[in-house]
């Protein structure tokens, strides 16, 4: 049975980004196939603490399986869900495939220029946290890893690590498809990546500063619509999809199109001809607010307790299968 992972940093509450970027594909993803994959769905915490994590980092770290399950996502016994510092083999991994990747190819990684630009001290986590990420797909022979756009970077070097290792070892790690089959396969049209709504040639992040920079999905439903209607546009007075020339436009375009599970191309033909700007914002903002009103009841319903059941189950299937492959893996280095 083939396997689709992925994961999501609860450092804080996640943003529309994450949320329409991964989440929600995900979920749609594992609905349509978890009777015939593994579906695994774990949280990252060791990637979390990179950056500072507050006193609300276990709430988060609920709440952030609480968002699956309102958005949609169906438990069988295919589907896994577990936290990364539970099962110890991931770091153990992680320092296995430091030692076969290269100080060139981790230094040219955008995100750990992004994050290191301007620092006068970067933590190592920071450099190595690729690494961390290859081992938590490579363990469990992800072949599907839907992520936005932002990680396909992260995606080829697991890739290169996987085939560097087989080409040493035989073959022993699965390599994850490619990057283009991982877009055909989340079935959304074209890689996303949703836009700060003030900056929109930059990506919708958690750490963005500005207050109408991004939209958390606790953000009630009027202050998300608020933030819709100052989003930054253009003054061509043209409605098209156009990344390149109206990034802002385009983003709120492919907002509506994934916010109502419609495709973009049908979105983008309905505003076909159309010039002003403020009807498409107030379409977006009803959008996000009257989604956000129906999401927020259905995380409300949802109890800890259920998610607790989750992770116990989760966690003695994934240290299962992350052991049984570690053991293989320190076997070929002759570790054991
Ligand atoms: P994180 O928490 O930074 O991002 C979680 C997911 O959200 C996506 N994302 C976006 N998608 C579209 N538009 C945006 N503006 C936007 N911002 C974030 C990210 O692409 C990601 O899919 N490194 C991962 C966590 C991770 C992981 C893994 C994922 C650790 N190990 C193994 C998959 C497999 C990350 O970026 O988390």
């Amino acid at each position: 049975m083939k396997t689709i992972l992925t994961g999501i940093r609860v450092n804080s509450e996640p943003t529309l980004g994450n949320f329409l970027g991964a989440m929600l594909p995900m979920v749609r993803i594992a609905n349509k196939h978890s009777l015939d994959h593994h579906v695994n769905i774990f949280i990252p915490d060791l990637h979390s603490i990179i950056s500072e994590v507050d006193g609300d980092f276990q709430k988060n770290l609920i709440n952030s399986i609480k968002i699956y399950l309102a958005a949609g996502l169906k438990i069988n016994e295919n589907v896994h869900v577990y936290r990364q510092s539970y099962v110890p083999a991931h770091s153990e991994m992680c320092w296995i495939l430091n030692c076969i990747a290269n100080m060139g190819e981790m230094s040219r990684m955008t995100q750990f220029k992004d994050k290191s630009e301007g620092k006068s001290s970067v933590n190592v986590g920071i450099f190595d946290y690729p690494v961390l990420m290859a081992a938590d797909i490579l363990l469990y022979s992800a072949n599907y890893v839907p992520v936005g756009e932002d990680q396909f970077q992260h995606l080829e070097l697991t890739r290169n690590l996987a085939m560097r290792f087989n080409h040493k070892f035989g073959e022993i790690l699965t390599v994850p498809e490619k990057t283009e089959e991982q877009v055909k396969f989340m079935e959304t049209g074209e890689p996303i990546r949703i836009r700060d709504l003030s900056n929109p040639t930059k990506k919708m992040s958690k750490s963005a500063i500005g207050e109408n920079s991004k939209i958390l999905l606790n953000d009630t439903p009027e202050k998300a619509a608020k933030k819709i209607m100052s989003a930054t546009t253009d003054s061509l007075a043209k409605i098209q999809y156009d990344m390149f020339n109206q990034p802002g436009i385009s983003n709120l375009l492919q907002i509506d199109a994934l916010i109502n599970n419609q495709p973009l191309q049908e979105v983008i033909a309905t505003w076909q001809g159309e010039t002003h700007y403020g009807d498409l914002k107030k379409r977006v903002a009803t959008s996000v607010s009257t989604f956000l009103t129906h999401f927020q009841e259905s995380i409300s319903a949802i109890s800890d307790d259920m998610v607790y059941e989750l992770f116990e189950t989760g966690e003695e299937y994934a240290n299962e299968v992350a052991n049984k492959k570690l053991l293989e893996v320190q076997k070929a280095f002759s570790l054991r």
